[in-house]
């Protein structure tokens, strides 16, 4: 059984549709939580609506691992790396949150209960999620020139959530300074990885570049989540199912 997580509706919607297109979908409402037990690809499935933030991210990531064998997550992201621009695919090899700070009694954003900043994700699908990246990139090329974007490219690296959708030059430099190898940032990742950490699950991270994180970002992230997040977040979720 394969969880699949999304925080946003317009993440999840292109996938939930495949999933009523394929067969029966077999809801379950936990703690506040909707679950959806279906079929994607041939492939048993838990889809999930995590909502936005960490604590949403975690409630949810906590329900999932009692009900799978492994974790991914798809959504948008704004673009840290210098290279990182809209458009292009994240795949996560660590996550991290970044408004984690219990000092003096831990190092910055060190999680006491495991000792370390940054959580690896699952080095297996994290190849599969590269390679369903690079597919769905190369297929995209079109549709996002029409948007007015480059031809996009898939990196793999650092992934940085907080509770905080970052959306000024000052907020996103300061990130660039003090995590100088951070691709992206968003709001759930590293928690649903500490999650799955703690629960043993594997954990796979994928996240569409929406925005620069800077102040054009309450702009460009609407319009990219319309545009372009439902049909990447299906595309990218059905080509690693097909390779697992
Ligand atoms: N998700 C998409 N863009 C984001 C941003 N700029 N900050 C946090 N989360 C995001």
């Amino acid at each position: 059984m394969i969880g699949i997580v999304a925080a946003m509706r317009e993440e999840l919607g292109a996938i939930r549709d495949a999933a009523r297109a394929e067969g029966t979908v077999a809801a379950e409402r936990t703690a506040g939580v909707e679950l959806e037990r279906a079929t994607l690809a041939g492939r048993e499935v838990v889809l999930a609506l995590s909502g936005v933030g960490k604590v949403a991210a975690a409630a949810t990531a906590a329900l999932l691992c009692e009900r799978v064998d492994a974790l991914l997550m798809v959504g948008t992201a704004g673009g840290l790396g210098d290279e990182v621009k809209p458009g292009d695919v994240v795949v996560a090899t660590a996550a991290l949150q970044h408004d984690f700070d219990a000092r003096p009694l831990w190092p910055q954003r060190v999680l006491p209960g495991i000792g370390v900043e940054r959580v690896p994700t699952d080095p297996a699908l994290t190849a599969v999620l590269v390679e369903a990246a690079e597919r769905v990139c190369a297929e995209h090329r079109t549709d996002l020139a029409a948007l007015g974007l480059g031809t996009p490219a898939v990196h793999q690296g650092l992934v940085v959530s907080g509770d905080v959708f970052v959306a000024t030059s000052e907020r996103s430099t300061l990130l660039r300074s003090d995590l100088p190898d951070a691709l992206a940032v968003e709001m759930e990742g590293a928690a649903v990885a500490q999650v799955c950490h703690a629960a043993g699950v594997p954990f796979g991270l994928v996240r569409t570049i929406s925005d620069r994180a800077d102040a054009s970002a309450a702009i460009d992230f609407p319009r990219f989540l319309r545009a372009v997040a439902a049909p990447y977040a299906h595309d990218l979720v059905l080509a690693a199912l097909a390779a697992l």
